[in-house]
C-alpha cells in the first residue's frame, strides 16, 4: 500500500483523467471527488508531506517561513497533463490576489492555519465560461459570494469549471498553508495543446443595477505585492508516480 500522499495523486489522476475530446473517463466524478476529499481529510502535514511545525509557533510549518522573503512559497508534489498538486504556503496577512482558474476543477484543503476564500462565479453563460471568450474580454461578470473562512479542521473547498473559480485566499489570524490540486493544470505556454493562463482581475465595482453581488472585475497585471517562490518536496517518495503517470 502507498502512502496517503501517493493515494491522493493515484486518486486525483483517476479521478480528473480526459479522453482526447476533453471528456471525463470516469463519469462518475461526486464519487471520485467524495473519496479525494476524505482522503485530503486525512493528509497529516508532516507526515505525508514533509511539512513539520516549528515547535516556538506551533502552528507554522518548520522552516518555511524564517528565512524565506516571497509573500507565498509554492511547493510542487506532482503535475503532469491531468492534475497539478502542490502546496502553498503564506506568511502572515500574504494574500493570493484575484486570479481566474478558467474551465478546471480544483480543490483546496487547508494544512495549517486559517485562510479567508473570496470566490466569484462567472455569469452571462454559457459564453463566459468559455475560455477563449472570456479571454478576448477586459471585463467579467461574476457572481461575489459570501467569503469563507478555512482552517485545518474543514473538510476541502472545491471549485468547478464554471463555479467558484475566480478567487483571493489571504490569511486570518497568522500564517497558513493549504494544498491545492487543479485540474486540468494551468499550461501557459499550451505545451499540451491549449492554453490556460492565470489572469488576475479587479473588482470594480456592481455589474447590475440592482444585485449588489452581480461583479465587474476588470482584467490587471499581478499586484506587484504577490509574489511566489518555490520549495522543495520534502514529503515520501512518489518518484515512481512521475514515471507511471507521464
Ligand atoms: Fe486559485
Amino acid at each position: 500500500m502507498g502512502s496517503r500522499i501517493e493515494n491522493v495523486i493515484r486518486t486525483a489522476v483517476h479521478t480528473f483523467a480526459t479522453k482526447p475530446n476533453g471528456s471525463l473517463v470516469n463519469t462518475n466524478i461526486n464519487h471520485n471527488l467524495n473519496a479525494l476529499r476524505q482522503l485530503l481529510n486525512e493528509i497529516c502535514p508532516n507526515e505525508d508531506l514533509g511539512l513539520s511545525r516549528n515547535s516556538g509557533q506551533p502552528r507554522f510549518p518548520l522552516n518555511l517561513f524564517t528565512s524565506r522573503t516571497a509573500p507565498v512559497s509554492y511547493m510542487e508534489i506532482f503535475e503532469n497533463q491531468t492534475v497539478s498538486i502542490g502546496v502553498f504556503i503564506l506568511k502572515e496577512g500574504a494574500c493570493i490576489p484575484l486570479h481566474d482558474h478558467v474551465g478546471m476543477h480544483g480543490i483546496l484543503k487547508v494544512l495549517y492555519g486559517t485562510v479567508n476564500v473570496q470566490s466569484y462565479s462567472p455569469v452571462d453563460l454559457p459564453a463566459q465560461t468559455n475560455s477563449h471568450s472570456m479571454r478576448q474580454s477586459q471585463y467579467i461578470k461574476a457572481r461575489r459570494f459570501p467569503v469563507s473562512c478555512i482552517s485545518e479542521k474543514d473538510s476541502p473547498a472545491m471549485l468547478s469549471p464554471s463555479d467558484h473559480n475566480l478567487h483571493t485566499i489571504g490569511t486570518v489570524g497568522g500564517s497558513a498553508s493549504f494544498l491545492d490540486i487543479l485540474a486540468p493544470p494551468y499550461d501557459p505556454d499550451g505545451t499540451c495543446g491549449k492554453i490556460r493562463d492565470c489572469y488576475y482581475y479587479a473588482d470594480v465595482g456592481e455589474g447590475g443595477p440592482c444585485n449588489s453581488e452581480i461583479r465587474l472585475l476588470k482584467r490587471t497585471s499581478c499586484p506587484s505585492s504577490f509574489w511566489c517562490d518555490s520549495l522543495a518536496y520534502g514529503g515520501p517518495n512518489i518518484k515512481h508516480l512521475h514515471q507511471e503517470f507521464h
